[in-house]
């Protein structure tokens, strides 16, 4: 997968080079290329932003250098008739990342993701995108950032990780919570008892079957109890299926 990174602060992506991400880059399973956008503006201050038209609070982004950095990425790649990149567009009023838009992103040969800053990006630039570009504006929640960066490492990290041989042991993502729509079942290791408190005896019966049984039954209970909203989503799947 090809991962491109616009912003006026590229090394807010820095983090992205540790960990299970860094070792996904230096494998080649993954390529992250980051643009400073300062660098398609011409002006004296390269400046980004002006104020809006109209009046108002704060600033807008300029649509010119975000759209020079945009026609950069898309000059840069190399099957331009392959389908157009998917372009993410961090905001607070966008559709909610979820596991299920994780997995689906974790498809796409190339993603962009353009982060902005200030009051938002001018809307003439969000007209002109969906030309060039697969345009999916995303929240990472209903909280509001000062800016899209930090959802961007959020977005990138919860996508990459689903990409075949990133992660060390597949199986785990089979297991982990919000995979089948519910949480995680209860994890334990050694020793079987801790400061008074055994591991549940079944754990230790070396019975799969029961052991896999027991912790569906934790899967259920747990998501009952601390995601009711999750719960009933998944009834009513469940539902369906039967039907
Ligand atoms: N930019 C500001 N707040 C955001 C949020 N919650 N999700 C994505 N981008 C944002």
């Amino acid at each position: 997968m090809r991962i491109d990174l616009i912003s006026i602060f590229p090394e807010f992506f820095d983090v992205l080079d540790l960990s299970l991400i860094g070792k996904a880059q230096r494998e080649e399973l993954l390529t992250l290329h980051r643009h400073q956008l300062r660098d398609f503006s011409f002006d004296k201050h390269r400046s980004v932003d002006d104020t809006p038209t109209g009046g108002g609070a704060g600033m807008v982004m300029k649509p010119e250098p975000w759209a020079l950095a945009l026609e950069h990425v898309l000059a840069q790649r190399e099957t331009p008739s392959a389908e157009p990149p998917v372009l993410i567009i961090p905001t607070p009023a966008g559709e909610v990342l979820t596991q299920r838009t994780a997995q689906q992103l974790a498809q796409a040969e190339h993603l962009v993701f353009a982060p902005g800053r200030f009051e938002g990006i001018d809307q003439r630039l969000m007209d002109w995108a969906p030309e060039h570009f697969q345009v999916r504006p995303m929240s990472i929640g209903d909280y509001v950032l000062n800016g899209g960066e930090s959802a961007v490492v959020v977005m990138v990290e919860a996508i990459t990780r689903l990409i075949p041989g990133v992660l060390g042991n597949p199986e785990s993502l089979a297991e982990e919570s919000h995979a089948d729509g519910l949480l995680e079942y209860p994890v334990y290791t050694k020793p079987a008892r801790w400061r008074g408190v055994d591991v549940p005896e079944i754990l230790l019966s070396g019975d799969h079957a029961k052991i896999a049984a027991w912790r569906a039954k934790q899967q259920d209970l747990r998501t009952r109890k601390l995601r009711p909203d999750l719960w009933a989503k998944h009834v009513v799947a469940r539902e369906q299926n039967l039907t």
